[in-house]
């Protein structure tokens, strides 16, 4: 849902594009495939996450994505993009479901966020202004429930057009606003 709003949210004329915390690459890899003409950079704090974007990146023969380590806009000092995508991790730090089914496997470091499971998204939503072109957009993933706090936390920091949508069960869960002109 991420991927298909975003290629949605710009055509497909050159356009640079940042993935926060990209994992296995997943996001960035698939917008990259999709859009030739658009730059996209991909990183993420963990050096093995970063490694396996590569490795992917590579096997894909995508040469307009570059992986880099990076503790959100860390290493990106200076740089502004047309749109900011994220998966950050949302997951409050007791929460039942981190012991049970599948994310009982994944690593903390990608699902757990603080108390309240806003950390990531606070932080990111605070500094992603100052790395978006006028009208640049972010985009975001979270807990199903977790938008109103989400689209409160973009309207705060001076998105406009913010909303959210709904996924295929139902749930509100990305949300987005765009950097005033
Ligand atoms: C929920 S996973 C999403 C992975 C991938 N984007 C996807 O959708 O499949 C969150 C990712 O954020 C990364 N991450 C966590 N904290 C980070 C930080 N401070 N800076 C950059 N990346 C971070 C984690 O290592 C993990 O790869």
């Amino acid at each position: 849902m991420l991927v298909e709003t975003a290629l949605q949210l710009l055509p497909a004329t050159p356009a640079k594009v940042l993935d926060l915390g990209t994992g296995s690459g997943a996001i960035a890899l698939a917008l990259a495939s999709e859009r030739p003409a658009w730059q996209i950079t991909a990183v993420d704090r963990v050096l093995e996450a970063v490694a396996l974007a590569e490795r992917n990146r590579q096997r894909l023969h995508l040469n307009n994505a570059s992986v880099l380590n990076s503790h959100w806009f860390s290493a990106l000092q200076g740089q502004v993009y047309d749109l900011i995508i994220s998966n950050p991790p949302y997951i409050a730090d007791n929460d039942p479901h981190l012991v049970a089914g599948d994310v009982r496997f994944e690593p903390a470091s990608a699902l757990v966020a603080g108390h309240d499971g806003l950390d990531d998204l606070r932080q990111i939503i605070k500094e992603a202004p100052a790395h978006l072109n006028a009208g640049g957009r972010l985009l975001l993933e979270h807990g199903y429930d977790q938008a109103g706090a989400v689209r409160d936390l973009l309207s705060s920091a001076g998105f406009e057009d913010v909303h959210s949508r709904i996924d295929l069960g139902g749930h509100e869960r990305i949300s987005l606003g765009r950097r005033p002109c």
